[in-house]
């Protein structure tokens, strides 16, 4: 009987794993170059850290169950909880501020398609223990960056602040609780929900016009900002909140980010965010265009902790890939196999094995495995773009093998103890 894969799993067939391991370490070095240092955390944890501060959205999508000894597990959908978690457990008395990255699978039971799945993998980053402009605008400067090593251009960059639409819903006497509520919906772009939402919470016509107002301010920083001025006209305490944005916006400036749209229509689907918000779109994925998220935002007291600020974002590594491939970005073959070590049948096979040990000091090389007539084991290189055969047979009882180029079609006799800078030569030449 023949078993299909779990709906939204994939399966990596080589190749394609080399592709996603080589972007996974460019996105790691960039982290690190930015001074992040790599954790990782358990696959699954605690439901009631997920259910905690994760919002709506995420809870209705969670894989949840019971172990053998009655404990509510959750495989986690994110990042973000996990990672505040283990700070307060184990780093809360380190000296700030604190600059952790991760790369791991995470799980939301959605319903799949193109760029949507039920296992997916985020890459992210979270800056802990300043609530300085440049240390949130870092964040963003780091997502900028990655995208930048990897070459992807056609993208956009939008950055909110949630704390604007939560100061006018807190002067309107709406709760932390429902104020989170309220962004869910915002998120989801349900307008008829959100209309109906804001009537439930009997705010006056006029402060209703207002939270539109933002939600509509989407674009270059001078027109956004002018506008939202004068929509947000007398009220302190709003103001302010736009004014420390401002200090985002020149801090991120600062580290060579320029092309962003200010969108203050950003609303994010979890719980948590408490002020700078972003979301990055590759518009060539369609319906789910967004390959990161974040913003700053407060956990730690949560779980526990001190309260501590912090801001990060992750990518959707999956739908990161994606988007390079729909831009055409070749990535490199990691996993080249440059040459291949055929013995002149079994009698040479022990000497072709230790040729071939040698070689895999340093190369990706393939040994003839199958007892194959030369002949059939030189069409199966070529069948598998291998470039150079080594073959060993009779010269080697003068320390000789024989250095085969597959396209030139040209061979030479090379000692087996000038083989290696004889093949360092090759592999030079050959990225
Ligand atoms: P998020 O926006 O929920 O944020 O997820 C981050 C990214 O994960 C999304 O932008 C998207 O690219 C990808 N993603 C989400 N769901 C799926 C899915 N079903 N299939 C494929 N890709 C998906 C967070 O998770 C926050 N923890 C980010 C953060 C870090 N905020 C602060 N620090």
């Amino acid at each position: 009987m023949k078993y299909s894969r779990p709906r939204g799993t994939r399966d990596f067939l080589p190749g394609k794993m080399a592709a996603r391991r080589y972007v996974e370490q460019k996105i790691l070095g960039v982290f690190t170059r930015f001074g992040y240092k790599e954790i990782a955390t358990p696959t699954f944890e605690h439901l009631e850290l997920i259910t905690a501060k994760s919002g709506e959205d995420i809870i209705a999508h969670l894989y949840h169950f019971k172990d053998k000894g009655g404990r509510d597990l959750a495989l986690r959908p994110e990042l973000t909880a996990p990672v505040m978690r283990l700070y307060v457990n184990e780093l809360q008395n380190q000296q700030k501020p604190l600059r952790l990255c991760y790369f791991g699978n995470c799980f939301r039971y959605e319903r799949p398609q193109a760029g949507r799945y039920r296992e997916f993998w985020q890459a992210g980053a979270e800056l802990i223990g300043s609530a300085t402009p440049e240390a949130q605008a870092e964040v963003i400067a780091l997502a900028s960056a990655v995208l930048k090593e990897l070459g992807l251009s056609d993208y956009e960059l939008h950055i909110g602040n949630i704390g604007i639409l939560r100061k006018i819903l807190a002067e309107n006497g709406v709760g932390e609780e429902e104020q989170a509520h309220i962004m869910g919906v915002i998120d989801k772009g349900d307008e008829a929900q959100l209309q109906e939402e804001l009537g439930r919470l009997q705010l006056p016509q006029r402060e209703r016009d207002v939270i539109y107002g933002v939600l509509e301010l989407n674009g270059r920083r001078g027109e956004v900002i002018k506008r939202a001025e004068a929509l947000l006209a007398g009220r302190e305490v709003v103001l302010k909140e736009l004014r420390s944005f401002e200090e985002i916006l020149d801090a991120l400036e600062s580290f060579g980010v320029k092309n962003y749209h200010l969108n203050l229509g950003i609303a994010r689907g979890l719980d948590y965010y408490t002020g700078m918000v972003f979301e990055i779109y590759a518009a060539r994925l369609g319906a789910e265009k967004q390959i990161c998220g974040g913003g700053s935002y407060s956990l730690a007291e949560v779980f526990g902790g001190k309260p501590v600020a912090t801001s990060g974002f992750a990518f959707g590594f999956d739908r990161l890939l994606l988007a390079l491939e729909r831009e055409g970005i070749n990535l490199p073959d990691t996993e080249r196999v440059l040459f291949m070590v055929i013995p002149f049948g079994e009698e040479y096979l022990s000497r072709a094995i230790e040729v071939a040990s040698l070689l895999r000091r340093s190369y990706a090389c393939e040994l003839e495995v199958m007892r194959r007539k030369v002949k059939k084991a030189l069409a199966y290189a070529d069948a598998r773009g291998i470039p150079y055969v080594i073959l060993v047979g009779e010269e080697i009882k003068a320390g000789k093998v024989l250095l085969k180029d597959m396209q030139a079609k040209e061979q030479r006799e090379v000692d087996v103890e000038d083989l290696e800078d004889v093949l360092a030569a090759i592999a030079g030449g050959n990225p």
